[in-house]
């Protein structure tokens, strides 16, 4: 399962719809700039590095391309009942989320000024810089005991401090200790008795290093060709991609955004649909449905079948507007991917083929549910196999 926008699809609520159907769920992505959301009547959680799946009692894998900050995780735990733990398995190839990748975080950021990119400030782009500098540990090195030396020179010479360090390590020692396994071997293990795994995906597509918007993008790969690389399956045992979307978008953060829309329009949709980051807290930024980002990201990730998530949103809203084109320089294309410039710059060319004003989702999917949704699968090229029509749980329609 991947996110096909700017992050904050849905993927929470889908990933703990869908769970009963597998025997485990793995992240294989970001870290704990994650905020997947799942309400179950009056109970609401935010998963930032555990698995959305915590909550229907599956086994729970956290990849090798996921970077672990094991504050986070110990406080995330203590949130959720007690047998999650023993569900949990942390890859020992993980990288740490250390004291300072965070602190950098924030020097980085204000050094960039004007050119930020709003990142969560969870760590997440310095921990993985340190994994390419081969400087930080992974979650196996430290338990066997780990020499930071040269870790603390490089941060002091960034003038960042390392007071803390020692407690730190020791803690996350104590608490990784329990959690430690190869989530490969696990996979290949429940593959080999015929059952399977769901991926869980974080951010989006277009935040994704090598093919989002760079540099407004996060540390690391958000697309379906990283599920293997980071799980250490091979390619093969990665199954059929499920893209979710919303049906309008959103983004946090820095960066283009060309179709978003600002001022009452946007204010309305904000709070209706409570675009506040669930990590961050921030306000999200508001737009229109992005038809040719979608085909980007569908192409990209080979998604042949969407969840379409806030149907109930809309409902609320007398306008829809659907991006089918940019206009740049004069000239309409569909071209989603080009330089920075390009991205800023374009004027997205709309149309309005329907409303979703009204509809009402008590019995089913009504007519006009229906109609996006054929408009969705024609001007996508996808079947649309799953419809969110609010937060809570049973909110879902399985077409
Ligand atoms: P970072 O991942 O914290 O480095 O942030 C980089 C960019 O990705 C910023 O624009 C963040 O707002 C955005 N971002 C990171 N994680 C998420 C997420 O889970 N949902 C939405 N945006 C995210
Ligand atoms: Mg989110």
């Amino acid at each position: 399962m991947v996110g096909l926008q700017w992050g904050d699809e849905g993927k929470g609520k889908v990933v703990d719809y869908l769970a009963g159907q597998y025997d485990a769920v793995a992240r294989f992505n970001g870290g704990s700039n994650a905020g997947h959301t799942v309400v179950i009547g009056e109970r609401r959680h935010t998963f930032h590095l555990i698995p959305s799946g915590a909550l229907k009692g599956k086994d729970l894998l956290i990849g090798a391309g996921v970077v672990v900050d094991p504050v986070v995780l110990g406080e995330e735990l203590s949130l959720l009942p007690d047998g999650v733990k023993r569900k949990l398995m942390v890859d020992g190839r993980c990288s740490l989320v250390s004291p300072m990748d965070k602190q950098l975080d924030a020097v980085l950021e204000e050094m960039k000024g004007s050119s930020a990119i709003g990142t969560t400030k969870r760590g997440i782009g310095p921990a993985y810089a340190a994994r390419a500098l081969r400087l930080s540990p992974r979650v196996s090195d430290l338990m066997r005991g780990f020499d930071f030396a040269a870790m603390v020179r490089f941060y002091e010479k960034l003038s960042v401090n390392p007071q803390g360090l020692i407690a730190w390590s020791e803690e996350s020692k104590r608490l990784l200790g329990s959690l430690l396994g190869s989530a490969s071997d696990r996979i290949t293990e429940i593959n080999e008795r015929g059952g399977n795994v769901l991926f869980e995906g974080s951010q989006g597509t277009l935040l994704d290093l090598l093919h989002g918007s760079y540099p407004f993008v996060t540390g690391t790969h958000t697309i379906a060709s990283y599920i293997p690389a980071s799980l250490g399956i091979p390619p093969s045992a990665a199954g059929e991609p499920l893209g979710v979307m919303k049906c309008y978008a959103t983004r946090v953060g820095s960066g283009p955004f060309p179709t978003e829309v600002t001022g009452p329009v946007a204010d309305n949709i904000r709070s209706i649909g409570n675009e506040y980051g669930a990590t961050t807290g921030r306000p999200r930024r508001i737009g229109w449905l992005d038809l040719v980002a979608l085909r980007y990201s569908i192409a990209l990730n080979g998604v042949k079948k969407v969840a379409v998530s806030k149907l109930d949103v809309l409902s609320q809203v007398k306008e829809f507007k659907a991006c089918v084109a940019y206009k740049y320089q004069g000239s309409e294309s569909a071209d989603f991917q080009g330089s920075l410039a390009h991205l800023e710059e374009v004027e997205p060319v709309y149309e309005s083929p329907l409303s979703l004003h009204g509809s009402r989702y008590d019995n089913g999917l009504p007519e006009e549910g229906k109609k996006l949704v054929g408009y969705l699968e024609e001007e996508l090229r996808v079947n649309v196999s799953l419809v969110s029509h609010g937060e809570e749980r049973s909110k879902t329609i399985e077409l």
